[in-house]
């Protein structure tokens, strides 16, 4: 008998994961404005207290007569309905309902627990209504906070997608090469992920594999970037489910390697839609006047940018698989999946292997010469389509 081939096509998502999510800088919502965002299928509001200068989140639907608080006016520490006045707090309390004799005593709304952390806003999302648990918090980056630094590249946009589908790309070896190298370069020398409680890590090399690097591959690298024996070094992780931190090191010239940290983070806006953000810092090669600095890293963060954004366009076409059909030189995605599983389940429900410890490096010595291979019949089909057209081609493109 013929096997059946299934291919599950996940169904839509219908709760929203636990953990922290970020709205974006702080500086935007900082105007003395309401600022709408929509998130979690619904409307939130953002306002600045006017004295406690407290960025506050709740939902934007006015219990009173639904109004959309984003509509409406910063009255001290409160936000006033554009509808008939009605005034809410950050802690989602009515403080004053100037027309009446007296406030409801249980009027409330939806408030959300906010914290600000790399000149970012955060919201805590959780489905059951808990406070975050102290370990659970946004890592301090100090190159946010240095001069010699640059400051964030940032950039927002909507993706018809759902936040599974961009957690997949962080045990996503084979894509380097295909999608970022566009099967001309980058492919992976050095792959592994770790996971672990709210943890999922991607440790990356590109370039040469010498068998004994000078260090431990799976560990922060801590020392000069210059003597990188590798072109490309990624350490990757991600901080909860929407929260991403890539530390990357590579080289710009002979001369000049350069440290970036890109910051992924994204929010659910309804079922089938995700916000995405997209920020980058630089820091500042000592060598070079401030102005070069600003230009390399713009240049830096525009180049990366672009990388990302060949992620994006792969997201919005593809679908979503539940049962995906791996081969032996994938990476550990089923893994990462029953990981990320703990985000979207009771915290009574959550199961030893969603967070305890797992290693696995993916093996791509088998696909580096293949990936080498692939590289050159690429370029050379390209330079002989160039040739054809009469137009030069650099000898290398990769
Ligand atoms: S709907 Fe908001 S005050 Fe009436
Ligand atoms: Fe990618």
């Amino acid at each position: 008998m013929e096997e059946q081939v299934r291919i599950i096509v996940s169904e839509k998502m219908t709760r929203y994961a636990r953990g922290w999510h970020c709205l974006g800088l702080s500086e935007w919502f900082r105007d003395g404005k309401p600022h709408k965002v929509k998130a979690f299928g619904t409307d939130l509001v953002v306002f600045e207290g006017e004295t406690s200068k407290k960025l506050n989140v709740i939902n934007a639907f006015c219990p009173h007569l639904g109004g959309n608080l984003a509509e409406g006016v910063i009255k001290g520490d409160s936000i006033a309905c554009p509808f008939h006045d009605w005034r809410w707090n950050g802690e989602g309390k009515c403080t004053a309902i100037p027309y009446a004799k007296r406030v409801p005593p249980r009027a409330r709304t939806q408030s959300f627990i906010t914290c600000e952390e790399n000149k970012q806003l955060f919201v805590w999302h959780d489905p059951e209504g808990n406070p975050p648990p102290a370990d659970v918090f946004i890592p301090h980056l100090e190159g946010a906070f240095s001069d010699s630094w640059s400051d964030w590249d940032w950039s927002f946009h909507e993706l018809n997608t759902t936040g599974r589908e961009l957690i997949d790309n962080i045990v996503d070896v084979a894509h380097f090469f295909y999608v970022h190298g566009e099967g001309k370069g980058g492919g992976c020398s050095y792959f592994k992920n770790v996971f672990e409680n709210h943890f999922a890590t991607q440790y990356l090399e590109i370039g040469p594999r010498p068998e004994n690097p000078g260090y431990e591959r799976d560990q922060t690298y801590t020392g000069d970037i210059h003597q990188l024996p590798c072109y490309n070094r990624g350490e990757t992780t991600y901080h909860g489910p929407a929260y991403l931190v890539s530390r990357l090191m590579f080289k710009l010239s002979a001369e000049d390697s350069c440290e970036v940290i890109e910051i992924l983070a994204q929010y659910p806006i309804d079922e089938e839609n995700f916000a995405l953000h997209m920020g980058f810092i630089v820091r500042d090669n000592p060598n070079l006047p401030k102005e070069h600095n600003a230009a390399r890293a713009k240049g830096v963060a525009d180049f990366l940018r672009r990388g990302t954004l060949q992620d994006v366009h792969i997201w919005e076409t593809k679908t979503k698989i539940d049962n995906p059909l791996l081969c032996d030189s994938d990476g550990p995605l089923y893994q990462l999946r029953r990981w990320y599983e703990q985000f979207y389940v009771d915290v009574a429900d959550i199961k030893p292997e969603m967070v305890n410890r797992f290693e696995a490096e993916t093996d791509t010595r088998h696909a580096l010469p293949v990936w080498e291979q692939q590289a050159a019949e690429k370029i050379a089909q390209e330079q002989a389509q160039a040739e054809a057209a009469g137009v030069a081609m650099p000898l290398s493109m990769s």
